[in-house]
């Protein structure tokens, strides 16, 4: 599969992004806080298939010794392929020297395991709404 990459945010559909984030049961917002997001992040990429967006992720940091990912995903017709693996390596190349960490979706743990991320015993988070991430699997 000859898939494009690229860290460009610029003329990205945005809708595109809260569709796809929808799609695959994460959370969105309207296309211009996505693209607020994207673009105050440190580190953001873009996968395509024949001029498709099939995938994207970001990262903030502080561009030295921290940082988190977020918004990773993969449409559901080309997961499993290696795609979620392009988006992550490509990411974390970019990373090189920092603690990188992230909440995955619950039951996506194994995939972040697999790239060498462990679970952490003191992770501790102060969502805007407790109870739903609570629900959601996210918090005791
Ligand atoms: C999680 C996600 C990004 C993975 O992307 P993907 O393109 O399907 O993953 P890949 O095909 O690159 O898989 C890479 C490896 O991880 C494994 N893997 C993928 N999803 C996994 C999961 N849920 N649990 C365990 N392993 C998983 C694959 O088997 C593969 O292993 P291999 O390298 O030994 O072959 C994708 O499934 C997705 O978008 N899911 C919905 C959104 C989501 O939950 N995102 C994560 C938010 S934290």
């Amino acid at each position: 599969m000859d898939i494009k990459i690229s860290f460009d945010c610029t003329n990205v559909n945005w809708d595109n992004v809260a569709k796809i984030l929808k799609q695959v049961g994460m959370r969105h917002y309207a296309p211009h806080l996505h693209k607020k997001a994207f673009m105050n992040s440190y580190v953001t990429l873009f996968t395509y298939f024949d001029n498709q967006m099939i995938g994207f992720g970001r990262a903030i940091s502080d561009g030295v010794y921290q940082a988190a990912l977020y918004d990773i995903a993969v449409i559901p017709e080309y997961q499993n392929r290696g795609i979620g693996k392009i988006i992550l390596r490509n990411i974390m190349d970019k990373l090189q020297g920092c603690n990188v960490i992230l909440y995955a979706s619950p039951g996506k743990e194994g995939f972040y395991i697999r790239h060498d991320f462990r679970r952490m015993k003191t992770g501790m988070a102060n969502f805007i709404n407790p109870d739903q991430k609570r629900e959601m699997g996210f918090t005791d």
